[in-house]
């Protein structure tokens, strides 16, 4: 089966100098591992895994409390690792709260910022296609406050439907949260749409940027957006860490979460004053060595640019879609111009069967419900299967996967 080579990132020598960074990228047994999985989690290059070595060995130290040099070292390179994170979202270092995650960053929006602004009768506005970190925290919330969620329906192609989302909001309205880029279709938000039709009612935004971190360029300061989350190993970084951005003004007014160490200003029994954000969101021993790993992430594909990761992944998407559609027996879930991800399903296959026998193949796909259950009832199916792609995947991870498919398809007959 010959795939079209259309996929640019300059050259084939680029692609394989990028894939050699990966030490992740071969089986225990040493061949080519076509992991096409990277909408759950990315393999890490060998530049972020020595800088989380040195960070956990020669380099360690606690950070902002030690008198010694090394802790005051570690301290500035935490500090610049904020710094780094600010600079890549096109934000303000007093602006970036590090959380666990994309997940743990919503919670904190909603129990702070949604706990203490929101009141039974207000209104959220979240989208059909949302992963579940981006409905239960809500729904929790909810629960506590009285607010009702609205969802907005999808357009035909699979993109949150922004007509529809017109006509849906309410002056009572006090947020609209979609994902930037969806993890189970690829669909790309019309970030300048969205954001004005939060405006328009006075509704706060937020962007739920796991999937659109490692895909595109992002800068909240032209996207308007009011909070911004993601997860750092979705973008080539270490697991156990992520980040909140949210404008200067709107982290101010949030009231604390978890309280503990480094979120203070000054405790004693007769009443406690707070720290200003970000410190007052983030209580206990932050995870340094997490911190530097991301920065480390952030310099890597700094050096390729996300224009560049863009591009790459749109041609990967194009090329694969085009592929399957000529395959019999497969449909393809979601826009064409989806950024990244590629859902499908073959008839008469079970997704899990088919990850099963990829496995053989060497091939990794996701199969399974994607952490977004709604969306997989609107879609009609209890499971999709699931390509994602990374820096690292080129037409041959493409191959491989049409080389399983044919293969599923011949063993179900
Ligand atoms: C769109 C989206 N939102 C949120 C999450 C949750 O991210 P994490 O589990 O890293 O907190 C994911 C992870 O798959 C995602 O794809």
């Amino acid at each position: 089966m010959s795939v079209v080579s259309s996929v640019p990132f300059g050259s084939s020598a680029v692609e394989n100098r990028v894939r050699a960074d990966f030490p992740g990228l071969v089986t225990r047994d040493g061949q080519p591992w076509h992991y096409l999985d990277t909408g759950a989690t990315a393999q890490k290059p060998q530049a972020v895994i020595d800088a989380t070595v040195r960070a956990m060995g020669a380099d360690y130290a606690t950070v902002h409390r030690g008198v010694y040099g090394r802790s005051a070292e570690m301290t500035l390179a935490f500090e610049q690792a904020r710094r780094k994170v600010a600079q890549f979202l096109g934000g303000r270092e007093d602006e970036v709260v590090f959380t666990r995650g994309a997940t743990e960053a919503i919670n904190l929006v909603a129990q702070t910022w949604g706990q203490a602004s929101l009141k039974s009768g207000d209104r959220i506005l979240l989208s059909l296609l949302e992963h579940h970190s981006n409905i239960v925290p809500w729904q929790l919330l909810a629960e506590r406050t009285g607010v009702s969620i609205d969802v907005c329906p999808l357009d035909a192609e699979g993109r949150i439907d922004l007509d529809a989302a017109e006509r849906m909001i309410t002056p009572q309205h006090r947020l609209v949260s979609f994902a930037h880029v969806s993890n189970v279709l690829g669909s790309v938000l019309d970030v300048p749409r969205a954001v004005a039709l939060a405006r328009s009612v006075g509704a706060k935004m937020l962007l739920d940027g796991c999937q659109a971190v490692p895909r595109l360029p992002v800068d909240v300061a032209a996207l308007d957006c009011d909070f911004y989350v993601f997860s750092s190993h979705k973008l080539y970084g270490p697991t156990g860490i992520g980040a909140l951005w949210a404008r200067r003004e709107v982290l101010e007014a949030m009231p604390p979460w978890q309280g503990g160490g480094a979120m203070i200003d000054r405790v004693s029994f007769q009443g406690t004053t707070y720290a200003p954000p970000p410190a007052r969101f983030e209580a206990g021993t932050p995870a340094i060595v997490e911190a530097i790993g991301l920065a480390a992430a952030i310099d890597y594909v700094g050096a390729i640019g996300m224009a560049a990761v863009r591009d790459h992944e749109i041609a990967l998407v194009r090329t694969l879609r085009d592929e399957l559609r000529r395959t019999n027996s497969v449909k393809v879930f979601g826009p064409d111009d989806g950024l990244g991800v590629v859902s499908f399903a073959l008839d008469g296959v079970h997704p899990h069967d088919l990850g099963t026998i990829l496995d053989e193949e060497n091939v990794a796909i996701r199969a399974g419900h994607h952490c977004a259950q709604p969306l997989m009832e609107h879609l009609g199916v209890p499971a999709t299967a699931r390509a994602s792609f990374g820096i690292y995947n080129d037409e041959n991870d493409i191959a491989a996967l049409l080389r399983g498919i044919e293969r599923t398809k011949r063993i179900f007959g």
